[in-house]
C-alpha cells in the first residue's frame, strides 16, 4: 500500500471529485446544483459518513452544513473537536429530491443513486484511509457494513469494514432532531448517546485521550 501525505490526498480527492462530477451527471436534474464530495482534513484518522446531501449541502457543496450538520458541529465542538480536523462525507454524492408542488423535498436515496455513488465513495475512503469511521444512520451503516442494520440495535457497536478501519454505528443527527421535537426526554437521551459515540470513535482514532 502506498502511503500518501495530506497534499497528495487532497490532489487525489480533487481528481476523483472531477471524475465523479462527470460520471454522476446523469443523476443531476434541474433540482441539483452540484455533486457534494467529502470535506475536512483528508489526512484525518477519523471519518464521519452520512447518507446524502440535503438542500443546504447542495447549495454550498459541503456535507453536513444544514440543520443536521449544525447539530453535529455543536456536538463535536462540545467534545473539543473542530470539524476541520475530521473527514466528513456521505455515501451518496447528490441531493435526492422529490417535488411537492413547487418545492423540492429530500427523500431517501434510491438504488440508482447509491449504486452510481458507490465507486466514488469506495475510492474516497481508500484515499483518506482513516483509522476509525463513524456511520451516521442506517443508510451509511448498510453501505459500509454491507447489510441492513437496525440503528436502534446496532448503535454503539463497532463493525469491520472493507476500508481497513473499524466503524461505529450511531444515530443520524436528523433522527435526533426529529426526536427532540417529538419527545424532548428521548431526544436528550439520544443526543447523550450520540455524543458518547463520537467521543469513543475520536478516542479510538487517537484524536481524544481515553478518560
Ligand atoms: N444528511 C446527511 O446524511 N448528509 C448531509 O450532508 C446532510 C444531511
Amino acid at each position: 500500500m502506498v502511503m500518501m501525505g495530506a497534499e497528495e490526498k487532497r490532489a487525489a480527492l480533487a481528481a476523483l471529485r472531477a471524475e465523479a462530477v462527470r460520471a454522476l451527471a446523469p443523476l443531476m436534474t434541474s433540482d441539483q446544483t452540484q455533486v457534494v464530495f467529502g470535506a475536512g482534513d483528508p489526512a484525518s484518522p477519523l471519518a464521519l459518513v452520512g447518507e446524502a446531501p440535503g438542500p443546504r449541502e447542495d447549495r454550498e457543496g459541503v456535507p453536513f452544513v444544514g440543520p443536521s450538520g449544525e447539530l453535529l458541529t455543536r456536538v463535536l465542538e462540545a467534545l473539543g473537536l473542530d470539524r476541520q480536523q475530521l473527514w466528513i462525507t456521505n455515501v451518496v454524492k447528490v441531493w435526492p429530491t422529490r417535488r411537492q408542488g413547487r418545492s423540492r423535498r429530500t427523500r431517501p436515496p434510491n438504488a440508482a443513486e447509491r449504486h452510481a455513488s458507490r465507486p466514488f465513495f469506495e475510492r474516497e475512503m481508500a484515499i483518506v484511509r482513516p483509522r476509525a469511521i463513524v456511520l451516521l444512520g442506517g443508510t451509511a451503516a448498510q453501505e459500509v457494513v454491507g447489510r441492513r442494520l437496525k440503528v436502534s440495535e446496532a448503535r454503539g457497536q463497532w463493525f469491520e469494514t472493507p476500508f481497513g478501519a473499524p466503524a461505529l454505528v450511531t444515530f443520524h443527527p436528523s433522527y435526533i432532531r426529529r426526536l427532540q421535537g417529538m419527545d424532548p426526554a428521548r431526544g436528550a437521551q439520544a443526543l447523550a448517546a450520540f455524543r458518547n459515540d463520537l467521543r469513543r470513535a475520536a478516542q479510538r482514532a487517537g484524536l481524544l485521550d481515553e478518560e
